[in-house]
């Protein structure tokens, strides 16, 4: 028997998105599942009943028979109290949950022998990004937050020179880079405005720049890296030195959006209603934050209000006005988790009258995030992630030597360390220079230049542009299957003494090594460009 995946309709008030949309469906049945839908739940998604009938699945009428009929449950938002009535015993359910916000409805789904798998705690690491609904849907809020702020603005965004005069381009600042203000700075520099941003996690500001936008800096040394990625509270001396900065940023700018959060804490206050009213008439302020208490302090949660000439914008709903858009990004991180359940989990038939169980394999870093409650037992908050999203922390610079000599005052950066290994080196190419043949000299180097090259063109570069650098190496591996290609050519007669078997086999394996890399490089790079493709 195949499992039964239900999708009931939305029920949250001004929800319109919808948890499986048509394309989804034809790939769940692919993959071995049976769908069953609830009349009318992709309406509000412009998306019919007949659409999802075309695509494979079973439209029934009312929600009970969904829930009754379902082994698993796709959902967007949490289940209410009579959502979870509906739920079969020892059923499972995915969804919105935020366990940490909602512990009676963890309770309730506990008591349901329910298996619930959380979108909202999917472990931000790289393995798990294409199951990460909160990142397809902060993406979408950022894009739409600069469309809310276009309508609301009395301007172009772009800057123009026209017969009927000139006008100056829109300045738009972002405050917070993580995937919503990374979008909103994409977006804003797309329509033409000129972008600036913050953020009190360092290592966005080159991320911030390839989106077109340029890092303002908080003259204040402290990093807001946090554990997995996230942002940690600030110290009381940044906070002051941040509000100056804000401060002059929000006289200049037409447009502020705010992004900034902090796992599990309110929104951080970062605009006060000071610099609201040092801003310009007619500027505005997208909150994106509103529903954890907002980044602004005159933002009103849910509301669109006009204070001191300036349009505050506190949507809570950002995502819900791109429905369709919203939906299918959600749908097909269900799918990308309902593939890797397949290929970790095992499955019990259905008993009679319960649902049938899907036993979590709970040794997948993955699984174990997301599950929140397997088969009634609470398992959450999971143990903190091995790998964190974001870069390590570079260490701190050593102390001065000890006079002990030992501990981490013997770093490799100590001068009289690095004079040491100057000296050995010197001596090392005297005696070499002294003995070896003058052939051998000139090939030495060509590889010391060689590995002084490679490591400015590798190890110099930022991490998250070595992907890129794979087409440098490509060019560097058709060199050496040149090179490669000559030593085990036939021989020619002219003379020439033949490389010996041992040089032969060696260049046979820097073909294969080679080729290994420039194939790989080759098609990594397709990938990447594939990424841009519009269409
Ligand atoms: P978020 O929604 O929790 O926070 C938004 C941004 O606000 C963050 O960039 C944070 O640093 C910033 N912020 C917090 N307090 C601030 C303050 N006081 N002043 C200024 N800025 C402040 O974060 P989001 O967008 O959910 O993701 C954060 C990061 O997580 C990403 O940039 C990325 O590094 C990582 N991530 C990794 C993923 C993966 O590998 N699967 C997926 C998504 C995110």
């Amino acid at each position: 028997m195949p499992l039964i995946i239900g999708v009931p309709r939305e029920t949250f008030a001004g929800e319109t998105r919808v948890a499986t949309v048509p394309e989804v469906v034809q790939k769940l049945i692919k993959q071995g599942y049976q769908i069953v839908v609830e009349s009318g739940a992709g309406n509000l998604s412009n998306i019919s009943d007949d659409e999802y009938r075309a695509a494979g699945a079973e439209v029934l009428g009312s929600a009970a028979e969904v829930w009754s009929k379902a082994d698993i449950v796709f959902k967007l938002r949490g289940p209410d109290a009579t959502e979870v009535g509906l739920l079969k015993t020892g059923g499972t359910l995915v969804s919105y949950i935020w366990p940490a916000q909602n512990p009676e409805l963890m309770q309730q789904l506990a008591a349901k022998k329910a298996t619930v798998l959380a979108m909202d705690s999917v472990p931000r690491i790289s393995r798990a990004q294409k199951m990460d609904a909160l990142s397809s849907q902060a993406n979408i809020a950022g894009y739409r937050a600069v469309i809310e702020a276009a309508n609301a603005f009395g301007r172009f965004f772009t800057g123009q020179i026209t017969a009927a005069g000139k006008v100056p381009p829109a300045k738009v600042f972002v405050v917070g880079a993580g995937v919503a203000g990374l979008a909103a700075i994409g977006t804003a520099a797309n329509l033409g405005a000129v972008v600036r941003a913050n953020d009190t996690r360092k290592e966005v500001a080159d991320q911030i720049i390839s989106m077109g936008g340029e890092f303002v800096t908080v003259d204040y040394e402290e990093d807001g890296a946090g554990t997995g990625g996230y942002a940690k509270v600030m110290s009381e001396g940044f906070q002051k030195a941040q509000r100056d900065t804000y401060a002059q940023q929000a006289k200049e700018v037409d447009i502020i959006i705010t992004t900034a959060l902090i796992p599990g804490k309110p929104a951080p206050k970062l605009i006060t209603a000071d610099m609201v009213k040092s801003m310009k008439p007619g500027s505005v302020i997208v909150d994106l934050a509103a529903e954890q208490g907002g980044n602004c302090e005159l933002t009103v949660p849910g509301e669109v209000t006009v204070q001191h000439g300036v349009t505050i914008i506190g949507y809570k709903d950002l995502p819900t006005r791109l429905a369709k858009t919203a939906s299918t990004l959600y749908s097909t991180n269900l799918f990308r988790l309902s593939e890797d359940l397949i290929k970790t989990n095992s499955v019990e038939p259905a008993a009679d009258t319960g649902a049938a169980a899907i036993h979590m394999n709970m040794e997948d870093e993955v699984v174990r995030g997301t599950v929140v409650i397997d088969q009634g037992n609470v398992t959450w908050p999971p143990p903190a992630p091995k790998l964190s999203a974001a870069p390590a922390a570079a260490p701190k610079a050593a102390p001065a030597p000890a006079a002990h000599g030992h501990g981490p005052s013997t770093t490799v950066s100590s001068p009289a360390r690095v004079a040491t290994m100057f000296i050995i080196a010197a001596i090392l190419f005297g005696l070499i220079g002294y003995g070896a043949p003058t052939a051998f000299l000139g090939h030495l180097t060509v590889f010391v230049l060689g590995c002084f090259i490679g490591y400015m063109v590798v190890w110099n570069v930022t991490p998250a542009l070595h992907t890129p650098l794979m087409s440098v190496t490509n060019a560097i591996s058709s060199i050496i299957v040149i090179g490669a290609l000559v030593q085990v050519a036939p021989p020619l007669a002219d003379g020439i003494t033949r490389p010996e078997m041992l040089i032969k086999v060696l260049a046979a394996v820097a073909i294969a090594l080679t080729a290994i890399n420039m194939f790989g490089g080759f098609a990594v790079t397709r990938r990447m460009l594939e990424m841009f493709r519009k269409n």
